[in-house]
């Protein structure tokens, strides 16, 4: 039962992290590039016809099959260091990435943007990624459409075919980080100028707008309410871009100081990312105090409910919404989280249950009835941000956690269970067999 549980859920059956709980973390920890923003500027690398080398990726296991990709496209991809790629996209032989490749991340549906801008023309597989609730696409492929492109989506591919890409006006129906990035990707190039109206304003929207412009693009107003783009006849690269640090796995840290009952220095991260992660934790009896590209989170009393909605940027983040939780399932009090981007993120409460809290989840909101303590249980990772979560959960614990399902959390955090033991975690990975 087990077994087929785990082999259901896709990951891989003999690996689990066991942690033994209780500890409060001490120290600092190094936060590496945003995994958000490694996933759309590796794909965007195709829109130049040259060479240019981008350092701060995280190592994560996303970013590898990335690059697995661009290189099956006819990329030449050097690693410089485990943090630094140098790609050259001159040679560039196919525009078509089947299923197969395409349903292990969601992020694949930036390859579309990438592809139409640079070769007019693309074949994508549909794309996959943590299983959330409906995820679908349509802000994406009016984008496309308004830029002159024919969209079809036929046999699990979306194919796409312009014969040319014309600047326009576009409003979003609504936020959406996937569909403002492939906007960008797929205007940069296009002739004439496109205003993307109610854009997403994440910081990684910033970074994919601030990398095409390094290599060469005209985009202004990324991070605010519109965005201009004005067309360019190509990208040259010849340059280096860092990838900006990842606010989630920083928030993500945050949450855990607190949780554990600790007291850590978050270092390598943009402090102004962090704004309505830094709120909530002072709003519940936390302490953090914010130096620019690093911060100090510290736990003194026992912290209290609060109700959280999650919202695009700057509100507070669904990526963070689990981590959270975990620390609302030990307040006092009864909190409640209303999760207004993803119809299905409270998959993880049915794990923390398992560990003693008291959560209740109904559709789109969860009741968090504050316990005083977690106690350890064997549990899964039914997606990234659920799995870090699930270690939150265990560090913080008494006894001997267990969790399944690594691969969602290899996939979006690097080093992770090395980045929680220098904090004083203990916390082990193990091979079953
Ligand atoms: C990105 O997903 C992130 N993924 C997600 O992070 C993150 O949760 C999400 O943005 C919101 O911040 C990547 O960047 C690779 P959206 P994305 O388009 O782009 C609806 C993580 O854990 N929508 O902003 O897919 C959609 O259903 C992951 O790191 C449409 O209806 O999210 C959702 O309700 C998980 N039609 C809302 O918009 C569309 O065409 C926001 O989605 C597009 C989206």
């Amino acid at each position: 039962m087990l077994i087929d549980f785990k082999q259901n859920m896709g990951g891989n059956i003999l690996e689990k992290l066991v942690i033994t709980g209780k500890t409060p973390l001490k120290g600092e920890v190094v936060i590496s590039g945003a995994k958000n923003a490694a996933v759309a500027i590796i794909p965007a690398t195709l829109l130049i016809n040259g060479i240019c080398t981008i350092d701060n990726l995280p190592n994560i296991s996303d970013v590898k099959l990335y690059c697995d990709i661009l290189t099956e496209l006819g990329a030449k991809i050097t690693w410089n260091t485990e943090h630094e790629i140098t790609v050259d996209t001159r040679n560039i032989n196919s525009n078509n990435i089947p299923l197969e490749t395409t349903r292990k991340f969601r992020a694949s549906y930036y390859l579309l943007g990438a592809l139409l801008g640079r070769c007019h023309s693309a074949k994508v597989g549909i794309p996959g990624g943590c299983n959330l609730g409906a995820r679908p696409i349509d802000q994406h492929i009016k984008t496309f459409e308004a830029l002159g492109a024919n969209v079809e989506v036929s046999n699990g591919n979306i194919i796409a075919k312009a014969k040319k890409l014309k600047g326009t006006s576009i409003y979003m129906d609504l936020v959406s980080v996937g569909a403002t990035i492939n906007a960008m990707l797929a205007a940069v190039l296009a002739e004439g100028t496109t205003i993307i109206d109610n854009p997403a304003k994440e910081p990684h929207i910033v970074d994919v707008a601030n990398f095409l412009n390094t290599m060469g693009a005209d985009i202004r107003g990324a991070g605010t309410d519109i965005i201009k783009i004005n067309g360019v006849k190509e990208l040259k690269g010849n340059a280096t871009y860092s990838v900006v640090p990842d606010q989630i796995e920083a928030g993500t840290f945050m949450l855990a100081a607190i949780a554990s009952k600790g007291d850590i220095t978050v270092k390598n991260c943009i402090t102004k990312h962090l704004e309505s992660i830094i709120a909530k934790i002072v709003e519940i009896g936390g302490n953090v105090d914010a130096n620019g590209d690093h911060l100090r989170v510290w736990y003194t009393k026992k912290t209290h409910k609060a109700t959280i909605k999650t919202l695009p940027y700057p509100g507070f983040p669904t990526d963070l919404q689990p981590q959270m939780g975990v620390v609302l399932s030990i307040s006092e009090g009864t909190s409640i989280i209303n999760e207004s981007i993803w119809e299905s993120r409270f998959q993880y409460t049915n794990e923390l249950n398992k560990m003693g809290a008291k959560i209740t989840a109904q559709g789109k909101t969860a009741f968090f009835e504050g316990v005083n303590e977690l106690t350890a249980a064997p549990v899964y990772a039914t997606d990234l941000r659920a799995g870090a979560a699930l270690i939150i959960a265990g560090i913080a614990a008494k006894g001997k956690t267990e969790i399944y399902n690594l691969n969602h959390i290899d996939r979006g955090y690097e080093n992770i269970e090395q980045k929680f033991r220098k904090l004083g975690a203990k916390i082990e990975r193990v091979n079953e067999e």
